[in-house]
């Protein structure tokens, strides 16, 4: 029709969506965080689960599938990206960074800089994480990085993400193997403790169970926290009412339904597959 603009409408930066990924779907557990800080903004969320776990696999081949859930993200036009799992955040934000000039945000420096904030100078703190993340030394380069003195005693628990996953996370082999990876942590005076995995959330309860005095700074909270600032800060925050939660995965069974409910505890807009791949 004449004298009307034919053009399409560009999607003002603030109105668009952000792109979070993770190696499967313990990731919802920063998504949920995202959701309820920010409830207003759509989201849309990438699980690898045709290739989790990434926690011990080499940093080329997390570098590699980590930038192909990126170009995913970016085809989608994202105004953000969040790196939900600890094990790419170790190895891959570097890279995901020199792939875009939207901000993109991992969850260890939150955590990090949660830790330094609440934690004496010099006291000794407890990590836990994949054996990824412990082996990338990242949360100390982080505590580094944000002039933390304190003195981070860190284990692998390499067990945790398929106990949590089968639904163990509240029980007495949980326990078990909980005293046995924590047991040096406690010993070494530990008062925070950094929850370094997606998954974890799930079993703090268990974990407050054996070690009352241990206070957890869990990724997704903090995360979740410093995204908002990061939004707001950037003139980047969508001011709605409702929003949507798509969610992706590279592979889908009646297990990868399960843990959608188990981690992200509510339903969501869109669960579908979708591929990603040739990194070239
Ligand atoms: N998402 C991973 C992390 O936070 C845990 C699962 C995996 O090993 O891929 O490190």
């Amino acid at each position: 029709m004449r004298g009307r603009c034919s053009r399409p409408r560009m999607m003002s930066q603030n109105q668009k969506s952000i792109g979070v990924f993770d190696s499967g779907l313990g990731g919802l557990t920063v998504l949920r965080e995202i959701h309820r800080q920010l409830p207003g903004e759509n989201l849309i969320y990438f699980g690898d689960t045709a290739r989790v776990p990434y926690g011990n696999k080499s940093s080329a081949t997390i570098i590699r599938y980590s930038r192909e859930i990126v170009r995913f993200l970016l085809a989608r036009d994202v105004k953000a990206i969040v790196v939900a799992c600890n094990t790419a955040s170790s190895y891959a934000l570097d890279a995901i960074r020199d792939m875009t000039d939207i901000p993109v945000l991992g969850v260890i420096d939150p955590a990090v800089r949660s830790l330094t904030h609440k934690a004496k100078a010099g006291s000794v703190a407890g990590l836990i994480a994949t054996k990824g993340t412990i082996s990338s030394g990242a949360y100390e380069k982080a505590l580094k990085g944000n002039h933390g003195s304190q003195q981070l005693i860190s284990k692998a628990c390499p067990l945790l993400v398929p106990l949590i996953e089968e639904g163990y996370a509240e029980s007495k082999a949980a326990e078990l193997i909980l005293r046995d990876y924590l047991e040096p942590l406690a010993a070494a005076g530990t008062e925070y403790l950094l929850l370094g995995c997606t998954h974890y959330p799930l079993i703090a309860i268990t974990i407050l169970r054996l070690y009352p005095q241990f206070k957890l700074i869990d990724s997704a909270e903090e995360t979740a926290i410093e995204l908002r600032t990061l939004l707001s800060d950037r003139g980047l925050m969508r001011d709605a009412q409702a929003a949507s939660v798509e969610l992706f995965v590279s592979d889908m069974t009646d297990s990868m339904r399960a843990l959608q409910q188990l981690f992200f505890q509510s339903n969501v807009d869109k669960f579908e597959v979708a591929q990603v791949g040739d990194d070239h």
